[in-house]
Formats: C-alpha cells, structure tokens, sequence
C-alpha cells in the first residue's frame, strides 16, 4: 500500500463522480470538497504524469496525500496552479487548470479539510476513487485510471487488489472488526492439496475476494491485520475455516443482502446480488462453495433452519414507526426535534415508506423527503435543525438536486427518522405537519 494512511476519509455526496468532479460541483458543494472525491480526481488527470511516486518532478510527489500535503503547506502548490510569479506555472505544458478546478482546490485547502480526518468509530460513507494503476500490478492493461468502490463491498478491478488501491481505514469504519478465531482449523495433509484443477479453483476464489473490501478482514497477509474467521492466505484450504452458516452464506444460500451492494455496472463488474462477496462469476464462485457445502454434508433443510445473516441489524432497521412524543417532530418554527441528542442523519418521509438501511443501496428507500448527512469529520447535530436547512458541516443527499425539499402538508402525518449513526436510530416516529 502506497502511503495513504492519511487519506482522508469523508463522506461522499455523489457516489458516481468518478473523474466527474464537475458533475459535483452542480450540487453547490460548498462543504463537500474531500480529497478522495474531488482533488484527487483533478490532480490525477491534470498532474499524475509528471508528479508521481515513480517519477517525481521538482521533488514534488502528488500522487500520495502525504505528498500533496506538504505541497499544500509549503504553499507551492497553490502558487503553481495559479501560475503565480515565482513559481514554476503547472500544469508544465498544458493549458491552466479551469478555474473551476483552482477554486475546488483553493476552497479545500482555505478550509482546513486536508488535514481534518474523520472522527474516530463514524461511519464513513462509500465513495468511489480512481488512481494510475499500481507499479506492483503486473496487469497489462491500457488504463489510465483504476476506479475502486471504497467499501465493504466495493471492488477494485478484477485481478487487482483493493487493497493496492485503497484505504481499509474506510472500511473499518463502516463494521465492526475483531480477531475471531476459526471454527475448524485447516487440515495440513489435506488431500486437495495435491489436485492442481481444486486449488486453482480455489486461487481464483482468493483473487476475487482481494478485489474487494472484505479482504481488510479476511486476508492477514496483504491487510496486516489478522483475519477474522476466514483468512484468504492462510496456509492450506482456507474454506475449511467458516462454520457451515459462514459457507452458506459466502455461495449466497443464506441471505447477507442487509449489508448492501452496488450494482455490477458500477462495481466493476462485480456483483453481489445473489452471492456473500462481490464476484465477476456468480455461477463459478456458488459452485464451489456449493460443493464445499456438500463435502460437510450441509443439507438443504440445514440452510433453510440458518437465520439470515445480521439478522439483529434486520431487526434493527426494519422496526415499524411509533407515534412521536410531544417534543419530538417538525413544529410550527418549521424546525425538527428528537428525543436522544446527537445525530448526523436526518431523514423525513412519507408516512408507510420503509426504513433506510444502510449504503451503498439500502439507505434511500422511496419516499424520503428530505435527507441531510453529517461529514463524518464534523460534529454531529443537535435537535433544532430547520427542515430544509443545510447547516455548516453537513449536505443535502436528498433531493439530490439540492433544491429545496417540498413543503409539508399541514394536518398530513410524515415519518421522522433521525439515526445517531448507520444502524443506531435515534428517534423513528409519526408526527403531524403543524
Ligand atoms: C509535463 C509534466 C508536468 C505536469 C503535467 C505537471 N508538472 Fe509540476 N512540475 C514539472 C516539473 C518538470 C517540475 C520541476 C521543474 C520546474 O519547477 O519547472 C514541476 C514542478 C512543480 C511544482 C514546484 C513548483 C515550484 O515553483 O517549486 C509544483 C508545486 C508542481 N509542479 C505542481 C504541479 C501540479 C499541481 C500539476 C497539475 C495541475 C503539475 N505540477 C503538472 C512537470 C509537470
Ligand atoms: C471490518 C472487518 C470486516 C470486513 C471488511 C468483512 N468482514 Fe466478514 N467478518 C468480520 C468479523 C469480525 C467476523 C466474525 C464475527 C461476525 O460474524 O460478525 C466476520 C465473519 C464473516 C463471515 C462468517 C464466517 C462464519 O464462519 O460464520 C462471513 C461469511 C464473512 N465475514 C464474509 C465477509 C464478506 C463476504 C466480506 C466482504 C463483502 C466481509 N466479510 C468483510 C469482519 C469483517
């Protein structure tokens, strides 16, 4: 992993932006600038070729945040890109960078976002991020630009290793991670050891689960941190180590759709629809756990008695509405109120709608009205937040437009669902507009 430990680690309004950074800046995205989304992006097209690691002009590094970083505090980055005298002009024999892309990077520095990570235990939501290919991929590949999903189930292009790629500290910020011991241990004579079709099989396997963000849990070697339960590089047939629940879930016969997952189209290839991690070949990765299912002599009627993996979370964001309390809802200042304190989503919806689970799919079911999320490296918010208002700190994920929400019908029950953090509601009610 090329040195981005410091990477930061914000939220993301527009998932898809990709190299798009203007697609964002539609969005009025005065508090939003992130390294990831849009610097990163700018700097990649603009200055990647000449500033780094590999070859590195005028002893300055771009394409690692500590690099940028010290190109930000000595002040020559600035002054380069806005072709100041003095300084060399940059980009070096190419047109200035629009002012657009000047404004975006003099704004993120004027606002102290490099140098304010996350709070710790925030979930971060996902983003995506495009890099130059890594030097330690021997992929021959045309791309000038590989694009990975930052999540748990985000994936990196197929062959690569999410793990070249990104940042785990995003991932561990959206579960919880602890050094589970295996539930079988694996068998060092085993015979398939020996049968070159299985453990091809079997590296084929390894190779997608690395494209992905469970490897910062499941692969001691490359993440550095020991597996929980399952470890992709552990000596011998890995596959022995899950319990038959963990196997039923990796060929996707027990549900782990709670956990979320993008679409193929924007993962990669990679799908996670019917399957426990993000894989290019549904079939191939279902026939080898089914068979491993099989060799334990897991049945059927076994799989259909497992509960649904996460099945406290199911519980958790599936739970119905109650009544709000006199001091909770939208009052008649138009502002919100709710019981526990802090929070940093802020949903309000049409009565019936669902409940939001959580990114990159489940979090914005129909119905939503309005939604406003906390920067994961800004406080959370206190009741009193006027319905509409987009305070410092915070942005407007829905409408997505950042037009102004609709106003609410006097006398017509909407449903307020306000959650200290993904998957800890804090108040989830029926009140009546005033
Ligand atoms: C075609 C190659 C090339 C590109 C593209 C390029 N640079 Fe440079 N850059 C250089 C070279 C060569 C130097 C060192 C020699 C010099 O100062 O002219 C340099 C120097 C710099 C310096 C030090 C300036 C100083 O006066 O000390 C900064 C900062 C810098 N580049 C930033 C950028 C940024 C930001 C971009 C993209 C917007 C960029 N460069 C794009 C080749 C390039
Ligand atoms: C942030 C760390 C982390 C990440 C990332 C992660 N896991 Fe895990 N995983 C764990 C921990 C801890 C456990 C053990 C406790 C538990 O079941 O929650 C576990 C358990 C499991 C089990 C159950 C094993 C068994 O034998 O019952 C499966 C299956 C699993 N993970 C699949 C995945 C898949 C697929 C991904 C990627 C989409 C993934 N995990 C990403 C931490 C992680």
């Amino acid at each position: 992993m090329k040195g981005k430990k410091n990477i930061l680690k914000l939220s993301a309004l527009c998932f898809m932006a990709l190299l798009a950074a203007a697609g964002c800046s539609d969005q009025g995205l005065t508090s939003t600038v992130t390294y990831n989304m849009t610097i990163k992006p700018i700097l990649t097209v603009n200055c990647f070729p000449c500033h780094q690691s590999a070859s590195v002009s005028g002893g300055v590094t771009l394409d690692t945040y500590e690099g940028v970083k010290e190109a930000v505090e000595n002040t020559k980055l600035v002054n380069a890109i806005n072709q100041n005298a003095g300084y060399s002009p940059m980009p070096q024999a190419a047109d200035k960078l629009s002012q657009t892309d000047i404004d975006k990077i003099q704004e993120w520095i004027r606002n102290g976002s490099y140098e304010t990570p996350a709070i710790p235990d925030v979930f971060i939501q996902p983003y995506k991020s495009c890099q130059a290919p890594a030097s330690t991929d021997n992929l021959s590949s045309d791309d000038n630009l590989v694009c990975t999903n930052v999540a748990i189930s985000g994936s990196t292009e197929e062959g690569r290793s999410f793990i070249d790629y990104e940042t785990c500290d995003v991932v561990l910020s959206q579960r919880p991670y602890w050094k589970k011991a295996p539930y079988n241990d694996v068998n060092p004579s085993d015979p398939r050891l020996n049968d070159k079709e299985f453990m091809a099989e079997l590296e084929w396997i390894n190779s997608q689960v690395r494209a992905s963000g469970c490897i910062c849990c499941h692969d001691t070697k490359s993440s550095g941190r020991q597996a929980a339960v399952w470890d992709v590089s552990a000596q011998g047939i890995w596959t022995d180590m899950p319990s038959d629940q963990g196997i039923a879930i990796l060929s996707g016969k027990v549900s782990s759709a709670i956990l979320g997952k993008f679409t193929a189209e924007d993962n990669n290839g990679f799908s996670r629809d019917s399957i426990g991690f993000p894989t290019t070949d549904v079939a191939r990765v279902q026939a080898f756990f089914n068979k491993e299912l099989e060799r334990r002599s897991v049945t059927d009627e076994d799989i259909a008695a497992m509960p649904v993996f996460g099945s406290f979370l199911v519980d958790i964001i599936e739970k119905p509405p109650v009544s709000c309390t006199s001091s909770e809802g939208i009052k008649a200042d138009g502002k919100i109120y709710w019981q526990r304190s802090e929070a940093r989503y802020i949903y309000v919806k049409e009565e019936g709608s669902e409940n939001p689970g959580v990114p990159p799919s489940n979090d914005n079911p129909e119905g939503v009205l309005w939604r406003l999320d906390v920067l994961a490296n800004k406080k959370a918010l206190m009741p009193g937040v006027e319905y509409g208002d987009i305070p410092e700190g915070t942005y407007q994920v829905t409408p997505s437009d950042s037009s102004t929400p609709p106003e609410l019908e006097s006398g017509k029950k909407y449903h307020l669902y306000v959650l200290k953090d993904i998957l800890q509601p804090a108040c989830n009610c029926i009140f009546t507009a005033p």
